[in-house]
């Protein structure tokens, strides 16, 4: 994939890291006089994101990702197959995928049956014959067990969660292996299906179009087709008892909202602007980048929190209007475009807060000016705690607290009111189209807003960006 392109600062933690996951590739694989014969050597460990120091792997390109699997929540028992559609991007005599899911009863490569090893988040497999440069290459794993939540660094659970009628599934940032092995990264993207076979009154949600439901025995199989790529932090495939609504807005785009029916009644207000949110922040960010829209929302008060789960947000309580206008803007911003490491994630939640502030303007509430303003943003005291935390990289601990949200949003709103409406939207439309379906990193953005503008930004980006501190002038 992407050589990622890292900032200074960040650079002797990543290529430590790297250094110490990385095989060295093995010399007897050589050949002497033969230079074009293939090098074999293991497929590195991790990516190198400093925040997670285990995520993600080397050595491959993840193309499709299919799960077929049923769950009976009453059981919490999953049985699952798991077939991975891969290209190899170096020579491979060795290759992790992350997994923190239940036992494995057998792992194949191409047909052939192998060992394997776990060892913590890792799941290390030995394929025979090698694998050599671009060759494409199918693993199939076959599971069953219990799966189960994990605990992030700021001690919010994720993952596979149970809930009183199902499973509430989400994955930022490092859930989707608690029930699906994955090269678990942003930077590896991929298209999915998840077929899902659940106590037939139950419905299981995911990610993109419903290809078909059926019911027998019993049982009901539900067949979910994402068709565009999708970072492996944002699938779902949520089972609950739902009451579902199928619609389109005014442009087309097909709606699949599934509410749980205690959510009902407040989430109301929220799930009746759908249409007019997509289309809002499709005049302003450009087309909507999905094939289909929707929302799912369910009842998971251990969670308590929303998530912009690919084409359908997830919400763990009823939805609020703000909450329901930023997660559909992470359609664009996390989604669509998603960050290179997880420092960057002031590209997701500060775009999505500040789409959020525009959507309340839209829809009659505070300016955009007020809410910047306001006591918890820019009226904030020079002495808060608030402004002691770097903007472009909050930590692990601090990755969703209100720095990349509301800092993060402040930051745009200063950039706004310094290069003026034209070039600021021009930007926000160029980042969604030229990085659709991809990531991208913080010198990323800056680089775009200098070529945009036709201005040299470091000074403004360094005190918004890099320093500690409010900010005081720009
Ligand atoms: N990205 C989510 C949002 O902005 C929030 C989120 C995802 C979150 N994972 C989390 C918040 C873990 C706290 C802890 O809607
Ligand atoms: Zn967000």
């Amino acid at each position: 994939m992407t050589i990622p392109q890292l900032r200074g600062a960040a650079l002797a933690t990543v290529a430590l890291v790297t250094i110490g996951s990385m095989a060295i590739p093995d010399a007897a694989g050589a050949a002497p006089g033969n230079p074009g014969a293939p090098r074999y050597s293991a497929g590195a460990a991790s990516v190198g994101d400093p925040y997670f120091p285990d995520e993600g792997n080397g050595g491959y390109d993840v193309q499709h990702y299919d799960i077929n699997f049923s769950y009976d929540p009453a059981t919490r028992f999953m049985a699952a197959t798991a077939t991975i559609t891969a290209i190899a991007t170096q020579d491979l005599d060795r290759f992790n995928l992350d997994f923190r899911g239940p036992e494995i009863s057998s792992l194949t490569v191409d047909g052939h049956a192998h060992d394997f090893i776990r060892d913590g988040q890792e799941l290390v497999v030995t394929p025979r014959p090698k694998l050599k440069t671009g060759q494409a290459f199918t693993v199939v794993v076959r599971y069953a067990g219990v799966p189960g939540p994990i605990t992030d660094p700021d001690g919010s659970i994720e993952g596979w969660v149970p809930t009183d009628d199902g499973a509430f599934v989400v994955g930022e940032p490092q859930g989707t292996p608690a029930w699906l092995p994955t090269n678990d990264h942003p930077t590896d993207k991929a298209t999915f299906r998840f077929t899902a076979k659940v106590p037939e009154g139950l419905t299981a949600v995911g990610n993109g179009q419903l290809l078909s439901e059926e019911t027998r025995d019993g049982w009901t199989t539900f067949t979910w087709d994402s068709t565009e790529p999708m970072a492996t932090y944002l699938a779902t495939i949520t089972i609950g008892t739902f009451v579902v609504t199928e619609s389109t807005t005014p442009s087309g785009i097909p709606v699949y909202v599934a509410i749980d029916p205690r959510q009902v009644a407040g989430s109301a207000a929220a799930v009746a602007q759908i249409p007019r949110m997509v289309d809002f922040f499709a005049s302003k960010f450009g087309p909507y980048p999905f094939a289909s829209t929707g929302a799912i929302i369910d009842r998971a008060p251990d969670v308590g929190y929303a998530l912009e789960t690919q084409t359908k947000p997830i919400f763990s309580s009823p939805a609020s209007v703000g909450t329901m206008a930023h997660e559909l803007a992470h359609q664009w911003y996390g989604d669509s475009v998603s960050p290179q490491r997880w420092s960057d994630i002031w590209l997701n939640e500060g775009f999505a807060t500040y789409a959020q502030w525009m959507y309340t303007e839209y829809n009659g509430g505070a300016s955009v000016s007020q809410t910047f303003n306001s006591s918890s943003n820019y009226g904030r005291a020079a002495s808060s705690s608030f402004w002691q935390i770097v903007l472009a990289d909050p930590g692990p601990e601090d990755m969703f607290s209100s720095i990349p949200y509301n800092r993060g949003a402040m930051t745009l709103h200063a950039l706004r009111g310094k290069l003026g409406d034209d070039a600021f939207f021009r930007i926000l439309r160029e980042w969604a189209a030229s990085r659709r379906y991809s990531h991208a990193a913080t010198a990323d953005f800056i680089a775009l807003c200098e070529r945009e503008s036709g201005r040299n930004l470091t000074a403004f980006f360094d005190v918004w960006l890099f320093q500690k501190g409010k900010p005081t002038s720009w």
